[in-house]
């Protein structure tokens, strides 16, 4: 666990690279694509909705937007397709449309037979599915680049946490599960650096304000989660972070990821009179690994 001080400094050197964000049209989304363009970069938006037309009036070359739903496998690809062939390799891709929590585990609305209804899951399909497709897309793309690229994706501080929007904190769960399986197959193995963001409240259109402050709650920007954002866009080279996950609150910032996998050891140490700990097992099938006796990396 390490706070982080991000130097906008850094952010130079993503002066013309081309960068796709989902839900770009909006809150956190826009907030990135506003800092990437002010750094030189060249940005391609998926969203369903425009967004503002000033900032397409006032980018014109160096931003495009594609108006698409992200859960249709077809227009995602059709993203890619468009960044590509409009401004070359594609260096990062920001795994970010999202929307609040839907299904509802205690309705007892029924249907014409008296039998409950299977709840609606569109939070999964937007908030986790797409993101995986996303991610999908970029490393296909980035694997045929000689730099690679590195991706983002919005996982949220319900990533680790209980919280009861449930099938929203259930995806975030799952963006945080994507991070871990995916990490070990990537860099160094691939030039493809994987990371994400876990903002605390942000102040967007996803968010019900007067209920939030009436707990107590203050709101960081979305200019200040797009720094985040940013940052791991940047930390390329000998600073290359990957496998990271940066928890940001107020505008300051903490990696966690690193500390939490520290305290999943310790809940994982031997049981009394247990076989073989998970751990050790692990550590069993990294040696198979390093033999060339099995394809797949169980961790980094
Ligand atoms: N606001 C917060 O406090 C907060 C905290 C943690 C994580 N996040 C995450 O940040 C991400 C961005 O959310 P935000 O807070 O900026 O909200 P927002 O509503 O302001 O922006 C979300 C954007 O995603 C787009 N979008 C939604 N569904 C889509 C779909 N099916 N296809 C294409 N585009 C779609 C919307 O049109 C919108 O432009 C989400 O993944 C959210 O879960 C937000």
């Amino acid at each position: 666990m390490t706070d982080i001080n991000i130097d906008d400094s850094a952010f130079a050197s993503l002066k013309d690279k081309v960068v796709i964000v989902t839900g770009g049209s909006s809150g956190i989304g826009l907030g990135t694509v506003k800092l990437l363009l002010a750094t030189g970069a060249k940005v391609v938006i998926g969203d369903l909705n425009p967004p503002p037309q000033e900032l397409l009036d006032d980018h014109g070359q160096s931003v495009k937007f594609l108006q698409l739903d992200v859960t249709h496998w077809k227009s995602l690809v059709a993203l890619f397709k468009q960044a590509k062939e409009a401004y070359g390799p594609i260096d990062h891709v920001f795994a970010n449309a999202g929307i609040t929590g839907k299904a509802n585990f205690f309705d007892d609305t029924t249907d014409e037979n008296g039998d409950p209804i299977e709840p609606k899951y569109s939070t999964i399909d937007i908030n986790l599915t797409s993101v995986m497709n996303t991610v999908k897309l970029a490393i296909f793309y980035m694997k045929q680049q000689k730099d690679g690229g590195s991706i983002v994706m919005a996982a949220s501080a319900s990533s680790f946490q209980r919280f009861s929007n449930v099938d929203y904190t259930t995806a975030k769960h799952g963006v945080l599960g994507l991070l871990r399986g995916l990490t070990p197959l990537l860099h160094p193995r691939l030039p493809i650096r994987l990371n994400a963001i876990a903002p605390s409240w942000t102040d967007t259109n996803l968010t019900p304000r007067p209920i939030l402050e009436a707990a107590g709650a203050t709101f960081q920007t979305p200019h200040a989660v797009a720094r985040s954002v940013a940052f791991f866009m940047s930390s390329g080279g000998d600073s290359a972070r990957h496998g990271q996950l940066i928890f940001s609150h107020d505008g300051k910032y903490r990696e966690i990821e690193e500390g939490m996998l520290e305290m999943v050891k310790v809940l994982l140490e031997p049981l009394e009179g247990g076989g073989a700990s998970n751990l050790e097992i692990m550590e069993g099938l990294k040696k198979l690994f390093a033999q060339g006796k099995i394809q797949m990396p169980p961790a980094a």
